[in-house]
């Protein structure tokens, strides 16, 4: 099985991308609604999460595990890493790669919760890989409410989205990183306020494209993993609006499971 975490609903577009790009294995889903938001949480408490999230999910039986959620990539990704001997997936390189192959003028946005922005992990990432970058960072904490509200098509989610994305225009960036699994499910708004010129980089195809060519090249996992094509949601509360939206990003009818 593939194990996927997030601190609620957000991962769930890593999930879909993953049954697009690499259909027919077996997933396991957790999302942490019970504690959700991480993004407003201290490092401390968001490296204990990931590192319970990580345990749940391989004593389930996961092979490999895909930490969804950006805060918890952002801040706990070594701690995971350095505790479990299994191959761990994160969402921030991926996007990084993405954006520096896409931006012609090197010249990049990146919106997320403050826990990801306050890390500095996008920069320091995209400036190890091309010191020439121009990174211009901020944080829309009150995105992911407005999702989790179901509130992707309101007026009031537009006027939020445009505020948060004025000064990143004013930059002039030809290139945006979406660092929060909340904000694909925003894109289209996004696209509108930012200018149809800038790429938008979604973090959610890039990670499921990484776990895709490392399980090209290493059989010897790959052959470990079930592949019945079913899926299994776990949650560490249960509410009708992860119900509702679950159903309404993966597309089909779902039961969840409360741990
Ligand atoms: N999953 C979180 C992220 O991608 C967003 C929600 C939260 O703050 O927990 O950063």
């Amino acid at each position: 099985m593939i194990g996927i975490f997030d601190s609620g609903i957000g991962g769930l577009t890593v999930m879909r991308a993953l049954m697009e790009q690499i259909p027919g294995y077996d997933i396991i889903y957790f999302g942490d609604t019970a504690r959700t938001p991480y993004g407003t949480k201290s490092p401390e408490t968001v490296i204990r999460y990931a590192l319970e999230n990580t345990d749940f999910l391989l004593k389930k039986g996961a092979k490999i595990i895909v930490m969804a959620c950006n805060t918890a990539s952002s801040i706990a990704t070594e701690r995971v890493v350095e505790k479990y001997k299994f191959p761990i997936f994160e969402v921030i390189t991926p996007a990084v790669e993405l954006s520096l192959k896409s931006s012609k003028k090197l010249s990049i946005g990146v919106i997320g919760t403050r826990a990801t922005i306050q890390s500095g992990i996008y920069e320091k990432k995209l400036l190890e890989i091309n010191p020439d970058a121009r990174v211009y960072s901020t944080a829309c904490p009150l995105l992911v409410p407005l999702v989790e509200e179901g509130w992707l098509k309101k007026p009031v989610t537009s006027m939020v989205v445009k505020k948060y994305l004025h000064p990143l225009k004013t930059r002039q960036i030809d290139t945006l990183i979406l660092g929060c699994t909340h904000y694909p499910l925003l894109k289209k708004i996004i696209q509108n306020k930012i200018g149809k010129r800038v790429n938008i980089i979604d973090s959610s195809a890039g990670v499921a494209e990484k776990v895709k060519d490392f399980l090209k090249t290493n059989k010897d996992i790959e052959n470990k993993l079930s592949k019945n094509g079913k899926f299994s949601l776990f949650v560490s509360d249960i509410t009708p609006q992860f119900e509702k939206t679950a159903k309404a990003v993966l597309k089909r009818n779902v039961k969840l499971e409360k741990v």
